[in-house]
């Protein structure tokens, strides 16, 4: 019975990469302190024309903080994404994040 025995081990060595693998992108990556600041100092000048009347802006994560019950990206997350992967820069994800 040593294949038996093996093809359990195999299993659980499996399903624990699995289980860890699911919870580390179930993790949201944390955004490092002042993730925009470091290369946006005005953010008058990155504030979206098309943008409901804040008055005095902000920092942007100051309104656009993410459900920390709902893992779904954000329409604001989704937008910064694809502002700085798509654009002339292409960030690297620890720009923003630290993983
Ligand atoms: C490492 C530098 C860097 C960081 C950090 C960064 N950005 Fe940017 N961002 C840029 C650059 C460079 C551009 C110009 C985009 C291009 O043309 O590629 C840009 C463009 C933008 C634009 C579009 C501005 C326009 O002219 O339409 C927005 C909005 C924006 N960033 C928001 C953010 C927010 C919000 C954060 C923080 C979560 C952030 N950025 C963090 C470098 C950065
Ligand atoms: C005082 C609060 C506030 C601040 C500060 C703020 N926003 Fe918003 N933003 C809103 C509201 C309200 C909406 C309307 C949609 C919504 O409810 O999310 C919106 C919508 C957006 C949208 C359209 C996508 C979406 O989430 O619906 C983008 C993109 C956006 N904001 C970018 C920015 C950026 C970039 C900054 C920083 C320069 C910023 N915002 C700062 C309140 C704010
Ligand atoms: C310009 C800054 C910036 C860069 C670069 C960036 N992110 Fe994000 N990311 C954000 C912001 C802002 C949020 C929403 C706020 C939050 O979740 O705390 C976010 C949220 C997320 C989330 C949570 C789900 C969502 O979309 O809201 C994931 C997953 C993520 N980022 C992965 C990545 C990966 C992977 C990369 C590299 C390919 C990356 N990000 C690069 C700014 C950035």
């Amino acid at each position: 019975m040593h294949v038996g025995k093996y093809f359990i081990y195999a299993c659980v060595v499996i399903l624990i990469c699995f289980l860890t693998g699911t919870i580390v992108l179930a993790a949201e990556p944390p955004l490092k302190e002042d993730a925009c600041a470091a290369c946006h100092k005005d953010y008058s000048k990155i504030m979206p024309k098309k943008h409901p009347e804040v008055g005095d802006i902000k920092a942007c994560l100051s309104c656009h903080t993410p459900d920390p019950a709902d893992h779904e990206p954000t329409n604001f997350s989704v937008e910064i994404h694809k502002i700085h992967k798509n654009g002339k820069n292409k960030l690297k994800c620890a720009a923003c994040h630290s993983f």
